[in-house]
């Protein structure tokens, strides 16, 4: 028998509704979700939930509404969606087969190109998402020291190892240590307390700036002295702050690095990369997974290294993300009353406020008048910010913070 589709139910253009109906929260990525979007706005009329189709820094709502977006997918679209270029490869990809029972040449390609790349990468493991390949970072390095425990500093996913969150063991959350981004001192007490069962220490490199280079110094004193691994999460960074990711830029290299969201562009592909001589000890464990190396993702991440060997990205990131920053920062440090600032590195930077509800009604005009900011992450510079689509923001800024000024509206809106 044949499912009868309940007809008012997919008539409906309510999307938000109908998500949570089915999916809990909303969305299956937690920062997607309603909640995450707008805060206490969530409810809000007016805001986009869904897209539909996207193209450059281009978003379109089911409705047609289109939107500037600041987000990019959280960072993982670094040169423009739907890119010509990386939708000719992933296309190709796809109809020349994306999987079989063999491994396709592209994984050894794309690895040979990463050790290339990456300052202090000698092999490459392939994974599909960022948490996988953080979770196979920390994996190598207990097999490689015969040790558990864990100084963490960062996000590295959703994963039991890494997370606090309500469901995850007791005994789990004992094996790490979390310690402060770029504080020296209380990295060495963290170091000293756990020593002797130290694992590895995985820092993320930028969280709202660049780390020192003392900071990393002394992680890389710090696992020498102690035989630990020390692990570099550059999955925001590398393709961004540097192609080779802030290892590049501060010249103080990991055993380990992990890498993930722009390496292919919004396609879901990960790595763990370093030297051999620890690269070698996923053969004394098991990591795995049917579509590690499924050669989609394998497709988009060398049409993205290609845009890199043409064009300085990391650079027009940066100029992308510092004009987004200045145009928009200036319009807020112009309204006082919005009480939202926008600071951080131009490539990745961040709104801040004191009142979360500030940031939440900002996100909400912002959406109303075709901006589509990021509440409590980054905004990400991408290739695809061209001047037409920063010109578009600053046209509609005006509207997004007079909306908010207590007193009398204006109403015009930029979506057509
Ligand atoms: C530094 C870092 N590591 C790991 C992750 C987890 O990646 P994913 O969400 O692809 O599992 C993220 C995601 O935001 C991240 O920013």
């Amino acid at each position: 028998m044949r499912f009868q589709l309940p007809v008012t139910k997919s008539d409906s253009d309510d999307w938000r509704s109908r998500a949570i109906d089915v999916i809990p929260g909303g969305s299956s990525t937690g920062s997607k979700r309603p909640d995450a979007l707008y805060g206490t706005r969530s409810a809000d009329a007016g805001v986009p939930t869904h897209y539909e189709r996207a193209e450059g820094c281009t978003i379109w709502a089911p409705d047609g509404r289109r939107f500037v977006d600041c987000g990019m997918a959280l960072g993982s679209v670094g040169i423009g969606y739907a890119d010509a270029e990386v939708t000719r490869a992933v296309s190709a990809a796809a109809a020349a087969g994306s999987v079989s029972s063999l491994p396709h040449k592209l994984e050894v390609q794309v690895a040979e190109q990463l050790v290339e790349i990456i300052p202090s990468a000698e092999q490459v493991r392939f994974l599909r998402t960022g948490a996988e390949a953080t979770t196979a970072a920390v994996r190598i390095a207990r097999t490689a020291t015969s040790r558990s425990h864990i100084i963490a500093s960062g996000y590295f996913g959703w994963l039991d190892w890494c997370s606090h969150a309500v469901g995850v063991p007791a005994t789990t959350q004992h094996d790490i240590t979390n310690i402060p981004f770029d504080d020296v001192a209380e990295l060495e007490t963290a170091v000293t307390q756990h020593a002797h069962q130290l694992a590895a220490i995985i820092i993320e490199p930028l969280v709202h700036h660049v780390a020192s280079k003392a900071w990393l110094t002394a992680a890389r004193d710090a696992a020498n002295r102690t035989g630990a691994v020390l692990i570099f999460d550059e999955i925001k960074t590398a393709f961004r702050v540097r192609t080779g990711g802030v290892q590049e830029l501060h010249d103080v290299l990991p055993d380990l690095t992990t890498l993930g969201k722009a390496l292919a562009n919004g396609y879901p592909l990960s790595a763990v990369v370093g030297r051999a001589s620890i690269m070698q000890c996923v053969n004394d464990t098991w990591i795995s997974s049917t579509a590690a190396a499924e050669t989609t993702g394998l497709a988009a991440a060398k049409a993205v290294i290609g845009w890199h060997q043409r064009v300085d990205v990391p650079e027009r990131m940066a100029f992308a993300g510092g004009k987004l920053m200045e145009v928009i920062g200036n319009a807020l440090a112009s309204a006082p009353w919005v009480g939202v600032q926008a600071d951080g590195p131009p490539m990745m930077w961040r709104l801040t406020s004191e009142i979360p509800e500030s940031l939440d009604a900002l996100v909400v005009a912002a959406a109303r008048n075709g901006v589509l900011l990021k509440r409590g992450a980054y905004q990400f510079g991408a290739v695809a910010h061209d001047l037409a689509a920063i010109d578009r923001i600053a046209k509609a800024l005006p509207n997004i913070t007079n909306s908010l000024r207590p007193g009398p509206r204006l109403t015009s809106s930029l979506n057509g």
